[in-house]
């Protein structure tokens, strides 16, 4: 049976992609400070046990108890992503993952497998330079690949960083250091229409007062588009925090910015001057968020999903947060190859 330490483990996507992989395994630990992300694991995973303390204070000599074969981690994006300042290791954020390497250069029992998720840009970092390093001081043959949700059949893209390292042979692979667009073997689906991932469950229109705002800075897309953007974990307040939402139609897109840049124009030097109108003319295209649901479909998550108890501002974070289930599966399948 495959032993698995689970990281940074959130609502646990990690988890639902072994699931997926129909092969005899066991979450030994998961590990997260964030109690709602917590309480959705456990409600998907009542078996797990998960520790809610801050991963910095791990000691190897307790990792090497648990001898788990394989490490799957999505550690900190923040001092990677485009969003923050890409101060990398000099983040706070970046510690608890340099403990962890730290950590593991100290153990005798070290997996044999991990797998690490995380933005476009992490390879690019001062701390990847220390990842590759400790990987091979440590002898670990690694692969960086760089993947989009958008390749596996679903109208949304998720570009995301992974990388797979392992001690033994690697699909007799030599360490070739440079990022791929493509696990070996993996056929690219173009993507459904996201009509399919519709529910309709919960209604949350975007406000009127934040279309006057922001209403060109939107992403809309309607349930014949074939695309959507990255849900972050700032989903529903405002355009700021990323991911598409829904229209009613598209078509009179051109026209609607048109007349709201006239109106805009008109307005311009006063304070506030969205307080004297009435409707926006991008309401005429009624656009709405996604539902947490909705995000979940997107995510590859099944409908067996449970969030129960997560307030919706809740559910966005945390969904925001996660990962694409499909992607992940794609890479644990290639990565445990020689164990499935
Ligand atoms: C990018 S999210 C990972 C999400 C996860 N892969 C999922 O599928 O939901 C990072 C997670 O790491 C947790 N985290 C960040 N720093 C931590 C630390 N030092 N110790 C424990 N958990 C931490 C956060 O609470 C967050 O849930």
């Amino acid at each position: 049976m495959l032993t698995v330490l689970d990281f940074y483990s959130g609502i646990g996507g990690f988890h639902f992609a072994l699931q997926q992989l129909g092969i005899e395994y066991k979450v030994l630990q998961a590990f997260d400070m964030n109690l709602n992300a917590n309480h959705v694991y456990k409600l998907n995973f009542p078996q797990v046990h998960i520790n809610h303390l801050n991963i910095g204070f791990l000691k190897s000599a307790v990792l090497d108890d648990y001898n788990a074969d394989l490490w799957v981690m999505s550690p900190p994006c923040q001092p990677y992503s485009r969003k923050g300042l890409r101060n990398g290791s000099k983040d706070a954020r970046a510690d608890s993952f340099l403990t962890i390497l730290e950590l593991l250069s100290n153990m005798e029992k070290k997996p044999r497998k991990i797998i690490i998720e995380n933005v476009l840009g992490f390879e690019n970092s001062d701390t990847f330079e220390i990842l590759d390093k400790t990987a091979r001081e440590c002898g670990y043959i690694w692969q960086c690949y760089q993947l989009n949700s958008l390749d596996y059949g679903y109208p949304y893209s998720r570009p995301r960083m992974f990388v797979l390292l392992s001690l033994s042979n690697f699909n007799n692979c030599e360490n070739d250091y440079k990022v791929s667009l493509e696990i070996p073997g993996f056929t690219k689906r173009e993507p459904n229409r996201i009509e399919s991932y519709l529910v309709h469950d919960e209604i949350i229109p975007v406000a009127r007062e934040d279309l006057w705002k922001a209403g060109l800075y939107f992403d809309y897309v309607d349930s014949s588009s074939t695309r959507s953007c990255c849900f972050t974990k700032g989903y529903g307040q405002f355009a700021k925090g990323g991911g598409s939402v829904l229209a009613v139609n598209t078509n009179f897109y051109d026209q609607i910015v048109k007349e709201y840049k006239d109106i805009r124009d008109r307005m311009k030097g006063k304070e506030k001057w969205w307080e004297e109108l009435g409707e926006c003319p991008f309401e005429r295209m009624q656009p709405r968020y996604f539902s947490p649901r909705e995000i979940a479909n997107l995510h590859g998550l099944k409908n067996s999903f449970r969030m129960d108890g997560i307030t919706t501002k809740m559910a966005f974070k945390l969904l925001g947060n996660s990962m694409h289930i499909d992607v992940v599966h794609s890479c644990l399948r290639y990565l445990l190859h020689d164990l499935i």
